[in-house]
């Protein structure tokens, strides 16, 4: 603040002693020069300081009506895109179907599924080598997902009740079906999110066969 005010005064001093010889002292004139300047010298030290008094009406200053409007469409978007990816979480957590046609949901799908299926389904959910031969007391190698196995003859909520309680509940009780169950390890909206990802590797045909097949059954 010292340096402030020595530097105004030093300011003023030079300013005073430069005019002095300018401006003549109209005779009958009462206000002396010297005083008028110590006016506006002080008019223009006290504006740059105002501006400074609060950061943001700098910045603002500083960007200018364009970068005012650009900082203020980076900030609304970010808002936007924040809401959107709580959206999708909230959403993928909440699920209570398979929409392969739902990136997010794939996106989380697929994930899950290199986690829990990968190691005995493959992949590229091909299954294990094998998987078509005859296996009257069980025992038969992980099926492929990806629509090469007749898988389309189960409705999305019978694949999602297999997932969910292993394959035994719904095999007869002399064949040992070696599907684990996944209930403990997956929450309902998960296991949904594995169909929407399994589903997006199916071609069309496997779509339409499902739906025909299931819609037969009721
Ligand atoms: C420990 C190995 C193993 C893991 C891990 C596993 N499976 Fe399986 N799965 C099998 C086997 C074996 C079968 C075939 C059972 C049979 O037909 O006897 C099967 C069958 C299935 C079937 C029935 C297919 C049909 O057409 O009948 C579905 C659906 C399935 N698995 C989905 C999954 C999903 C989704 C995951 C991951 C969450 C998973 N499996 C994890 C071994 C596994």
């Amino acid at each position: 603040m010292r340096d402030v005010k020595t530097a105004r005064r030093k300011r003023r001093a030079r300013l005073e002693q430069r005019m002095s010889g300018r401006i003549p002292k109209a005779p009958g004139r009462t206000l002396d020069p010297a005083r008028r300047l110590r006016g506006l010298v002080d008019q223009e030290e006290d504006a740059p300081a105002q501006g400074r008094q609060s950061f943001a009406n700098d910045v603002s200053a500083r960007l200018g009506p364009r970068g005012r409007f650009l900082a203020a469409a980076i900030f609304i978007g970010a808002l936007i895109t924040g809401a959107d990816i709580f959206w999708e979480r909230y959403s993928n957590q909440t699920a209570v179907s398979a929409d392969h046609t739902n990136a997010a949901q794939v996106g989380l799908g697929h994930s899950l599924y290199d986690q829990h299926c990968a190691f005995c389904h493959g992949a590229d959910l091909a299954g294990k080598q094998g998987w078509d031969g005859e296996f009257p007391d069980g025992g038969r190698p992980a099926v492929p997902l990806d629509g090469t196995a007749p898988i389309w003859r189960l409705s999305d909520r019978d694949i999602f009740d297999v997932v969910k309680f292993g394959g035994q509940p719904f095999s007869p009780a002399s064949y040992r079906n070696e599907m684990p169950a996944f209930e403990t390890a997956l929450a309902d909206a998960d296991i949904w999110a594995i169909l929407a990802f399994i589903k997006s590797r199916w071609p069309e045909a496997t779509h339409t066969r499902q739906k025909e097949a299931t819609d037969e059954s009721g």
